[in-house]
């Protein structure tokens, strides 16, 4: 059996469900919007989200939810479709899960208005039902990732960015939305203020190491389903760079930061950028780095008792790790 089929065992028909319900939740009187968001569904992701919303709620709860915790992992996923939607416009990436973004297929103009309208959805669906909690949770998460995204931004403008400041970015753009899964799969169930805040730490932990495998990916050649080798392009400076610059001599950090200022469109400079970057251990680094935070997951996750739930989410964090799309 497959890892991701048996991290979904406990959970099967919750995600078939889930599925359902996430589909009613795009639906449009504005015919073009139904054929988009027909083209969104048809293109799911990975749907890890929604899988750490059901397998969090179960095992705080001993495996019993109703419809909020439905309604949190739609929430979320719609949340993170507009985020993607949003980023392949910022990013200026025409490919996403396989196929065309919608910016490719449909422009920017559309592409931003789609996002709009799936945020939109996400929180109405939140404040029709009264889950206020839930949509604090979503909120802080929603404003963090602009935060992040915009933060992003303005390090690649100037190339200064440190080690503290990528992680503060990625825990921004990335990981404060697993946290919110997380803490939203604990709230939705009942739990207690102290058992959300530890499955929001551990979302936070495991979605600081999900973002450094996506950024490791783009060092690679990988068929992932969008593109790799954009980061430099776009003048992204993720650890495996930030490693290298330093750790080099003055004259090859020179040469690097020149490179990624004024020749970052240039595939044959990219190329070599990635075989520096390699040559200097940065990816080395990086993997450690990422296997230091799936570890700190790991701890919060052991101190629950044994379950299907628990073991699924084990599996799911070495997933996050380990997984080839
Ligand atoms: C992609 O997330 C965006 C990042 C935070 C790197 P996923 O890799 O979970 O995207 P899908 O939903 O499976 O396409
Ligand atoms: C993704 O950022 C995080 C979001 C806020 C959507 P990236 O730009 O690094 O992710 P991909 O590689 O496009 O999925
Ligand atoms: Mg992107
Ligand atoms: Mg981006």
């Amino acid at each position: 059996m497959k890892v991701v089929e048996q991290i979904k065992l406990p959970i099967v028909n919750e995600m078939e469900r889930f599925e359902e319900k996430f589909k009613e939740s795009m639906i449009s009187k504005v015919p073009l919007l139904n054929r988009i968001t027909h083209y969104i569904v048809r293109r799911k992701g990975k749907q890890m989200r929604p899988m750490f919303v059901f397998l969090v709620a179960k095992m705080v709860s001993d495996g019993n939810f109703d419809e909020r915790t439905y309604r949190g992992a739609s929430v979320i996923e719609l949340i993170h479709t507009a985020t993607l939607v949003h980023d392949d416009v910022v990013d200026d990436s025409n490919r996403r899960r396989g196929f065309f973004s919608l910016n490719a297929l449909w422009k920017n103009k559309i592409a931003v208005l789609v996002g709009d309208f799936l945020l939109s959805k996400g929180l109405l669906l939140s404040i029709d039902n009264g889950d206020f909690d839930l949509l604090r949770l979503i909120s802080v998460a929603v404003r963090e990732m602009s935060e992040g995204e915009l933060l992003q931004i303005e390090k690649a403008r100037k190339l200064d960015i440190t080690e503290a400041i990528y992680f503060d970015i990625i825990r921004q753009k990335t990981a404060t939305l697993i946290a919110a899964c997380c803490g939203i799969g604990a709230a939705s169930v009942g739990a207690d203020e102290e058992t959300v805040e530890k499955m929001r730490k551990f979302g936070e932990l495991i979605g600081i190491a999900f973002q450094i495998k996506d950024d490791l990916f783009d060092y690679t050649d990988d068929k992932i389903g969008k593109p790799t080798g954009i980061d430099i392009k776009e003048q992204k400076m993720t650890l495996p760079l930030i490693f290298a610059l330093n750790n080099c001599e003055k004259k090859e950090h020179k040469w690097l930061i020149n490179s990624v200022k004024n020749h970052n469109k240039d595939k044959k400079r990219v190329k070599e950028i990635i075989s520096f970057v390699k040559e200097k251990g940065g990816i080395e680094y990086t993997t450690q780095k990422m296997l230091d935070y799936q570890q700190k997951a790991l701890e919060i996750l052991n101190t629950y008792p044994e379950s299907e739930y628990k073991n699924s989410l084990t599996l799911m964090v070495n997933y996050v790790i380990d997984r080839k799309i």
